[in-house]
């Protein structure tokens, strides 16, 4: 009869989507744990990667606030890696220290949750020295500061040597979602680039509010620290214009409207998204993901970052 022939074929596609729905839920649920598959392996070396810059912020953020760090506060999160170089309070006022105290803690938070993910690989050797921050500087502005820029000499210079960090990893997580083949990667990296891009926003807008002020003893504003510091990131990065300090020209402000510049963002003021490679010619300060230095003397860690290491060599 029509009707029970109706039912049976109403019967068959109702199955044939629950198996449809359950392969695909198989699929998904077997990808987080399953070390072997080619999703998770991929995944593995997207999801490891960023701790490289998660373990520079933690370090950073949690010297300039409590003048100790990882060694003190967590310690089996660096997994027996060296100590960083350099690394020091800051003279931060009540309220930076405040807020820099809390990005310390989110970047434990951070280092915990990818190492709930991935087994990941001990801190790398970081140097946070004066030195390597002040070479960053005079590399910017293409002539030696004097005295030397010290990061960790008062507030506004922090903010100016923090401006250096969560958006690098920033851009290194837009760039790596479209890569993630399972959704509990991509969770994570969401999860990550939220919080990220609020450390952003913060430092941004407390420089923002300070945008017109000259920096002792340089004579320099710090919106054009910011724009000198953006420029070297997008000539290191050698991908175009992927950076931009607090006040650029109208053209490129949100819709071409405006000068103003707090967030960074594309013509159509979405987040630019960079590859590990671009991320490692910046922090390593060479333009060349294969010559490690600036904030990794020694390079950064993982399979994607080694993989260009191979002639130099990676061993403490
Ligand atoms: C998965 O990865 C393994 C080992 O890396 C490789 O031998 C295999 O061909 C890959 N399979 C697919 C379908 O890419
Ligand atoms: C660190 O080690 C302690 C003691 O072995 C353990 O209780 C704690 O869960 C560990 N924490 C992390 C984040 O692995
Ligand atoms: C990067 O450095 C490596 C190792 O020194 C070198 O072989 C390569 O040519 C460099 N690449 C560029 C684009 O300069």
């Amino acid at each position: 009869m029509a009707i029970a022939k109706e039912r049976r074929s109403l019967l068959v596609s109702t199955v044939m989507v629950f198996f449809v729905f359950n392969a695909h839920h198989l699929q998904v649920m077997s990808c987080p744990d399953v070390q072997a598959t080619n999703c998770t392996d991929q995944d593995r070396k997207l999801l490891e990667f960023p701790l490289n810059l998660e373990y520079l912020e933690a370090e950073f953020f949690l010297f300039g606030a409590l003048g100790f760090g990882l060694d003190i506060v967590a310690p089996n999160l660096t997994m027996g890696g060296p100590s960083p170089i350099g690394a020091q309070k800051a003279n931060l006022d009540p309220f930076t220290r405040d807020i820099i105290l809390q990005f310390a803690w989110q970047e434990v938070g951070h280092l915990r949750a990818i190492k709930k993910t991935v087994k990941g690989f001990a801190r790398p050797q970081l140097d946070l020295s004066k030195k390597a921050f002040a070479k960053v500087m005079d590399k910017a502005f293409g002539r030696k500061f004097v005295p030397p820029f010290n990061p960790y000499a008062n507030s506004y210079n922090y903010l100016i040597a923090s401006y250096l960090v969560p958006y690098v990893g920033l851009t290194g997580y837009v760039g790596a979602n479209p890569k993630l083949q399972c959704p509990a990667s991509r969770k994570l990296v969401a999860g990550l680039l939220g919080v990220e891009s609020g450390q952003d926003a913060v430092i941004r807008g407390m420089l923002y509010a300070q945008a017109g002020h000259i920096v002792y003893p340089y004579g320099v504003t710090v919106a054009a620290f910011t724009n000198k510091i953006s420029d070297l990131r997008n000539k290191l990065g050698k991908s175009g214009v992927k950076d931009e300090g607090l006040v650029v020209p109208k053209a490129m402000g949100a819709e071409g409207q405006v000068i103003g510049n707090v967030l960074v963002g594309d013509e159509m003021s979405l987040a630019f998204d960079r590859t590990p490679e671009e991320i490692l010619r910046i922090v390593y300060g060479s333009g060349n993901e294969s010559v490690p230095g600036g904030f990794y003397p020694k390079g950064a860690d993982g399979e994607i970052a080694k993989s260009y290491l191979v002639t130099v060599g990676n061993k403490v």
